[in-house]
């Protein structure tokens, strides 16, 4: 059985049913009717991510086990393993882990017997977002197929880029990077461009965050704006349809003009909403491939 570690361990048909089953909870309340524990274990910081799976979990009638690592006994020097199988053990029936490493899943996927979803790992992926924003592009344009979608930012640091990158690009969108110098990956084999291009024929502009906490050097941001970032000028200049996505948190002023966050091409507080839908569909996936429940017990309330 699959932990929910990558995207691409989904198929499109997978990640279709998963943005169906979103739309569902959107419109419609539904509970599992089984008494079910969800164990969020958060190994480094989160709002949305942390905080959308314990409304996911709640609307669907689980129990939330939140942990809080400066408070656990990670302290005395618990491992991360030995954390998970703690709760494995006392009874949690599925684990919400994220961690600043790129792969602690290596260690715990052969060794941990109930699933385990990535919500944040490292560098490496973010594929609870990437779900997500493909939920947010899916109900602005109704397709993937032809549209042009450019990742902007630190993607070097971006876990977020990675996931998208490969996910829109398997749903037959082209997909082209966007960074500073110094910021690219190489590891992305997709075309970089010039954002001044770039604004001019995308239909979304996917921003990222500049991720100060996993440079080795203090960027210099106070030119980043006007340089790399989105100014009111060059907003201007996008298509009328298009529109702007960041997963947020956003630094203000420096890859996005405080005042087009609001603005009304910004789909960044609709990301936000539908993170608690789509990971609702997340976690009853998990649950049906584990045999943990099955259809049956998913009531519409
Ligand atoms: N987008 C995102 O992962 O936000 P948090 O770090 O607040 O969870």
């Amino acid at each position: 059985m699959n932990h929910f570690i990558s995207i691409n361990q989904l198929t499109n048909e997978q990640i279709l049913e998963l943005l169906e089953n979103a739309g569902k909870y959107k419109t419609t309340n539904h509970k599992i009717s089984s008494q079910l524990f969800a164990a969020n274990l958060f190994f480094e910081p989160s709002t949305r991510t942390k905080m959308s799976f314990t409304i996911a979990e709640r609307k669907l009638g689980l129990e939330v086990l939140n942990f809080h690592a400066e408070a656990s006994s990670l302290q005395k020097g618990e491992s991360l393993y030995d954390t998970v199988k703690t709760f494995e053990s006392i009874g949690a029936n599925v684990a919400i882990i994220r961690h600043e490493s790129d792969n602690w899943i290596t260690e715990l996927e052969p060794k941990i017997n109930i699933p385990i979803i990535n919500a944040g790992a490292g560098k490496a992926e973010h594929p609870t977002q990437c779900m997500l924003d493909l939920l947010t592009i899916y109900e602005e344009f109704g397709r993937f197929k032809d549209l042009n979608v450019v990742i902007v930012g630190d993607i070097k640091h971006s876990r977020v880029a990675k996931s998208n990158a490969h996910a829109l690009k398997r749903l037959g969108v082209n997909v082209f990077l966007s960074a500073a110098p110094g910021y690219e990956d190489e590891s992305l084999d997709y075309p970089y461009v010039s954002l001044d291009e770039a604004i001019q024929y995308c239909d979304v502009l996917m921003l990222l965050r500049i991720q100060h906490e996993r440079h080795e050097e203090k960027l210099e941001t106070s030119s980043y704006l006007t340089q790399y970032g989105l100014t009111k000028e060059r907003e201007s200049k996008m298509q009328q349809h298009a529109i702007i996505l960041h997963p947020a948190p956003i630094n203000r002023g420096v890859e996005i003009d405080g005042d087009l966050v609001e603005c009304s091409r910004s789909r960044i507080f609709k990301q936000m909403t539908n993170g608690v839908y789509i990971r609702m569909a997340i976690l009853t996936h998990v649950l049906k491939e584990w045999g943990i429940i099955d259809e049956n017990l998913i009531k519409e309330c």
